[in-house]
């Protein structure tokens, strides 16, 4: 089967011109509206933010991702990408929604889900299909989903179309992978992951891979689960290493030069929507599962490790001056949540009083930050959290003139210690 749309951008197999509802624009939702807006479907994007809803009205966007506003500006100005503030009743609902981890019940969150799909309950008709990219503890469709869509009269099996679709872009680079990476398609039954297949297929060039939904959701979390445990491992490896006085990073750069051998980085934690939640998903229900839980207790507590040595760094000098350059979880975007830079800094705080916050590209206002010079300007300790890329150009001589006391503290590996130690710093690493 091909078809085209006016926009001739479709591809082969895939099903054109559906009237799609999203339902949650934020970092997944939004550029996948845009996405599908710009492949010849109508889509009605839904959010129950009213400042998401202004923002996309007046041709702006909400969320820092590169190249994102100009793309949501071109779906917009198709005709085909249509904010709203209410549900609208379309042939295909994806719900993009957030999924919390509830540290109380030590679960999954899932009253987004539940809200989202009680909203799109009344609009739903047979043949619909409905997908939920959400990444969600594994049976999270079969048997949270579909029963709340079961509200509507409809069989989930045999009515409606439901698929679990996990998202797996990388946040910096959302709009090329969005197309380019490899989709799992995870249908409650084959008419659905065909269904929604042919819905991928209209604008993935990655592989479309199709399974049930349950394996879907599992092959989601246990994807980050792997980064997790790898990144917990060379945690681990950097506090032997420190306590020998190892470089761990050129310990495991000579590492992998093995191939068979592909270590992670060391780093101050581990942080955004996914990796530090995933985990917890996949072990909910299973308390023998210790490495999972091992390994996420080692990255959270790298924020300890990461303050502990910068008291280390500065135990000579009086009432220090802290520069923390990054907020965000990681280089280059502008997202705060689980971002180990938090903890880092609440601790520094109970530490030091004078701690200066810098972040190109966090606008968050629940942080007091401060132009770059500001914030090195008079410096002890200048420690890079976030690998931004303006971090790495820092010129260390520049640097030097206008700090007090010449330590930098590296937690991401991104600036040259030859370059730094040359220009009289003393050199930090985990
Ligand atoms: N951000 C990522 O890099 C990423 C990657 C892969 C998967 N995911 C997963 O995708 C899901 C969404 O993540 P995100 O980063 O886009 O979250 P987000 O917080 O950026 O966006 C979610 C949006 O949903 C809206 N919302 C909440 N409840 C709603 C409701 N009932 N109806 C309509 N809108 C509602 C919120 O206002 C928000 O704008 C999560 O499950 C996450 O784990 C995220």
């Amino acid at each position: 089967m091909k078809e085209r749309a006016e926009n001739g951008m479709l591809r082969e197999g895939g099903t054109s011109g559906r009237r799609i509802t999203v339902v949650g624009l934020g970092y997944i939702g939004l550029p996948t509206a845009a996405m599908l807006a710009t492949h010849g479907h109508t889509v009605y994007g839904f959010d129950t933010n009213p400042r998401v809803i202004e923002h996309l009205e007046k041709g702006k966007v909400h969320i820092e991702e590169p190249g994102l506003l100009a793309f949501v500006r071109d779906a917009l100005h198709s005709g085909r990408f249509v904010p709203v503030r209410e549900v609208r009743p379309a042939d295909v609902y994806i719900l993009c929604v957030p999924t919390p981890y509830d540290e109380k019940a030590k679960r999954a969150d899932l009253s987004y889900i539940t809200k989202a799909a009680e909203a799109i309950v009344p609009h739903v008709k047979k043949g619909d299909l409905v997908i939920l990219e959400s990444t969600v503890p594994a049976g999270t469709t079969a048997d949270h989903l579909g029963p709340i869509l079961a509200r509507s009269g409809l069989d989930p099996l045999r009515d409606l179309d439901l698929a679990h679709c996990p998202e797996t872009v990388l946040p910096g680079n959302m709009i090329s992978e969005l197309t380019s990476n490899a989709r799992v398609i995870g249908g409650l039954t084959p008419n659905a992951t065909h269904a929604a297949e042919m819905l991928y297929r209209s604008f993935v060039r990655g592989t479309l891979v199709t399974t049930d939904a349950t394996t879907a959701e599992f092959v989601k979390l246990i994807q980050n689960t792997y980064r997790d445990v790898n990144i917990a491992l060379a945690n681990e490896i950097g506090m032997v290493a420190g306590q020998k006085g190892i470089d761990v990073r050129e310990a495991i750069r000579i590492a992998n030069l093995h191939p068979r051998v592909d270590l992670h980085a060391p780093g101050p934690g581990v942080g955004g929507h996914c990796i530090p939640i995933d985990p917890w998903f996949l072990v909910q229900d299973t308390p023998d599962a210790r490495l999972v839980r091992v390994s996420r207790e080692i990255n959270d507590g790298m924020p300890h490790r990461v303050v502990d040595k910068v008291r280390s760094l500065v135990k000579d000098v009086e009432a220090p001056r802290i520069a923390l350059l990054g907020l965000a979880y990681k280089a280059d975007v502008d997202d705060v949540r689980e971002s180990p830079a938090v903890p880092i800094l609440e601790r520094l705080k109970e530490h030091f009083d004078d701690v200066r916050v810098h972040d190109p590209h966090v606008k968050d206002p629940n942080f007091d930050t401060v132009p770059l010079k500001v914030a090195l300007d008079g410096a002890d300790c200048t420690v890079i959290v976030t690998g931004h890329w303006e971090y790495s150009a820092l010129d260390p001589h520049k640097t030097r003139s206008v700090v007090r006391t010449p330590i930098v503290f590296d937690t991401r590996g991104i600036v040259s210690r030859p370059e730094w130690e040359e220009a009289g710093f003393t050199f930090g690493t985990l």
